[in-house]
């Protein structure tokens, strides 16, 4: 097992109501003026705005509001969120919605304490020492955001995704309430269901030595999310499917299904290229094209993992021999998973051509400054190579 390090400093509160305790944390920790940041309205119709502002007012708890974010959450509104919370003397960032409103928060929180380009961090061009606190109300499980280290801001004028890594973006307290998320739609829930699995596969596929442990963690938090994700899309009301899948979306993302193994990410990599090129793809949709063809590049530099994966997931028959067949079975009955829960397989679904693949593989080998790590090193031909896969 590789050397890690794990940091999972959020405080979790899980479950029914926990949500209208918002205000009593806060006040808890001493915070009086907090910026509360949403998205494009869904707060406002499901009535969790009602909730959550009502528990700040009970706490007496001020607060600005900053609603707004969209889907692939944008520089430009981080700046404005960023120079509220100076202008205001905000003293905590309370994101209230999902991996897009949680990584905005997340920027806000860094730049409210920062003069310089807030793009600088998201470009690697300088490390962020300091951000105000964040607190999360979830409402999708998906991203992993409340408990993980990274936030994704796509900067609209360049069309450029990126993320990065830092303790900071770690939020001092998530309340996950499963039933908050009984409105979001099948086809939210099933971006929600492939990024989760994805968060740990890309863990479990990465080319480390071993670490059976981790590895259990991962396939037991995969396949338990395809069982409650295919419930969940059944039946949107199913508490315990939603509930699995919200402490799924924080664990899979919170190093826990890593720990001792490298965590590149390469298909989240190509990813954020497509869906920062194309705004209207939603990044677990991206993932499920991209994943299964990733897959069927790579299996059979490592088709043994490939088979205990179809094995432990799907059930694919393997008793240690033929590991290439029960690797293509796996990557198949994951092709009919994703589309038993109305995701699409293919780029041509999404309504992308091959027309952006020679900018998309440019922008993601940094202009030939950089490989993806795996089994196998990605270039711009290997990923121009696994987008044709995608078509
Ligand atoms: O805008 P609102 O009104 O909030 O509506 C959202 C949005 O339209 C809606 N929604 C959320 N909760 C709802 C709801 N609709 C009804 N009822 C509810 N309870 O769902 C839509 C999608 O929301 P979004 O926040 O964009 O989804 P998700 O949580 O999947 O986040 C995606 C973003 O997270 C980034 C992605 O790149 C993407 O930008 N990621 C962040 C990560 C991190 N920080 O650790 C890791 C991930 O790999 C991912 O890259
Ligand atoms: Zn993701």
């Amino acid at each position: 097992m590789q050397n890690f390090e794990y940091y999972t400093p959020t405080r979790v509160l899980f479950g029914r109501g926990t949500h209208q305790k918002v205000g009593e944390i806060i006040k808890e920790y001493g915070y009086r003026k907090v910026l509360l940041h949403y998205g494009g309205g869904s707060i406002k119709k499901n009535g969790i705005y009602d909730t959550v502002t009502a528990s700040l007012r009970e706490s007496g708890i001020d607060f600005v509001e900053l609603g707004g974010v969209e889907p692939n959450p944008k520089l430009s509104l981080v700046r404005k969120g960023a120079q509220l919370c100076k202008d205001e003397g905000i003293e905590l960032v309370l994101a209230v919605g999902g991996g897009s409103v949680m990584d905005s928060a997340k920027e806000i929180a860094i730049g409210a304490l920062d003069d310089g380009d807030q793009w600088d961090f998201s470009i690697k061009k300088r490390v962020p020492k300091k951000a105000l606190p964040v607190g999360v109300v979830l409402t999708i499980s998906a991203s992993g955001s409340e408990m993980s280290s990274s936030a994704v801001i796509t900067n609209e004028e360049q069309q450029l995704k990126r993320g990065y890594n830092s303790p900071l973006h770690r939020p001092l307290f998530a309340l996950c309430n499963p039933e908050l998320t009984y409105t979001v739609s099948k086809y939210q829930t099933g971006c929600g269901i492939v990024d989760i699995c994805m968060h740990t596969l890309e863990r479990y596929f990465s080319a480390s030595p071993a670490a059976p442990l981790t590895d259990r963690f991962a396939l037991a938090l995969v396949r338990s999310t395809v069982e409650a994700g295919a419930v969940a899309i059944e039946n949107p009301r199913d508490y315990d499917a939603r509930a699995t899948l919200m402490w799924a979306s924080s664990l899979s993302h919170c190093d826990l299904t890593g720990a001792g193994r490298d965590t590149f990410m390469p298909c989240h990599q190509i990813e954020h290229e497509l869906s920062g090129m194309y705004d209207r793809v939603a990044h677990g949709a991206g993932l499920a094209v991209i994943f299964p063809a990733w897959a069927k590049y790579l299996y059979k530099e490592a088709p043994e993992r490939f088979a205990q994966y179809a094995k432990e997931v799907f059930d694919v028959p393997y008793d240690g021999t033929n590991a290439e067949a029960a690797a293509l079975e796996g990557i198949a009955r994951t092709e009919q998973y994703f589309q038993q829960i109305g995701m699409p397989i293919r780029l041509s679904e999404l309504g992308v051509g091959t027309e952006g693949f020679d900018e998309m593989t440019d922008k993601c080998t940094f202009h030939g400054g950089r490989i993806l790590p795996c089994y196998k090193e990605l270039g711009k031909q290997e990923i121009m190579d696994i987008l044709e896969l995608c078509k």
